[in-house]
C-alpha cells in the first residue's frame, strides 16, 4: 500500500558526495530542520534535543575543528586519508549538530526518581528520532546528508566557538548539501528473520 511517509523513509539514504547548492533557501532549510526536531517525540515531552545549524563558512569552521582534534590522535601517515574524508563532509552546504541538553535529563531524574536510569537512554532515543526526522525531511526536499560521530573530539572547541551551554552534549553531526552522486546499493535482511507477526 502506498504511503507518503514510507516513501520519504525510502528516499532517505546516506550521501557522502555532497555539493554546495541547495534546492531551497537557507531560511527554508532552517525551518525544515527546526520543524523536524520540534515535532519529534521525546520522553515526557521533555524536548531535550537541541540543534545547531551551520552554513557555509560556519560549517567549514566546524570541520576544521574536527580536523584539528583528529590531527592529535590519528597517526601522521594516515592523516591524509582522514583529511580527505573530513573534506568530503566540508564540501556540503552545511552541517547540523545534534545535541541533548543534560540539564533536562538531570531535572527529569530528580523529578521522577523511579525512572532515573531510563532518562539518559530515552534522551539518546529522542536524539535518534530527531536525527531521523531531519534526515528524512532533508531527503524529501532533495537534499543529501550523512550521519557522523566525531564527538567527543570537537565538543569543547565547538562549544567555545558558538558559545553553547555547557549542558549541551554533542551526539551526532549531519553534513548536508546537494546530491553529487547516485546512492550506493543497499541490501536488506530477510523479513522472516526480522519480524514475527501473531494474529
Ligand atoms: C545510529 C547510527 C549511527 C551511524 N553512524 C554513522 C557514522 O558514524 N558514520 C557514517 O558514515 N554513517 C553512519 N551511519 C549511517 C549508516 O551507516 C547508514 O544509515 C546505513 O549503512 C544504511 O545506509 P543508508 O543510510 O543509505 O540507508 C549511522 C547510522 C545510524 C542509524
Amino acid at each position: 500500500m502506498a504511503n507518503p511517509h514510507i516513501d520519504s523513509l525510502k528516499q532517505r539514504r546516506t550521501q557522502y558526495a555532497l555539493g554546495k547548492s541547495l534546492p531551497l533557501s537557507q531560511e527554508a532549510v532552517t525551518a525544515l530542520v527546526q520543524d523536524a526536531v520540534k515535532h519529534s517525540p521525546s520522553s515526557f515531552n521533555s524536548q531535550s534535543s537541541r540543534a545547531v545549524i551551520l552554513y557555509g563558512a560556519q560549517s567549514l569552521a566546524f570541520w576544521d575543528l574536527v580536523k584539528d582534534a583528529l590531527r592529535k590522535v590519528v597517526p601522521a601517515e594516515n592523516f591524509a586519508q582522514t583529511e580527505q574524508k573530513i573534506d568530503s563532509f566540508a564540501a556540503g552546504a552545511g552541517t547540523i549538530l545534534f545535541y541533548e541538553d543534560q540539564d533536562v535529563v538531570k531535572s527529569l531524574q530528580e523529578k521522577f526518581a523511579l525512572y532515573a536510569d531510563n532518562f539518559p537512554v530515552w534522551s539518546e532515543q529522542a536524539s535518534g528520532m530527531a536525527q531521523l526526522s531531519v534526515w528524512t525531511a532533508l531527503a524529501n526536499a532533495g537534499i543529501g546528508a550523512s550521519l557522523q560521530h566525531y564527538n567527543p573530539l570537537p565538543d569543547a572547541a565547538a562549544a567555545a566557538k558558538w558559545d553553547l551551554p555547557a549542558s549541551w552534549k554533542l551526539r551526532a553531526q549531519m553534513p548536508f548539501g546537494s546530491n553529487e552522486a547516485p546512492f550506493g546499493e543497499k541490501s536488506f535482511m530477510d523479513d522472516a528473520e526480522r519480524f514475527r507477526v501473531f494474529s
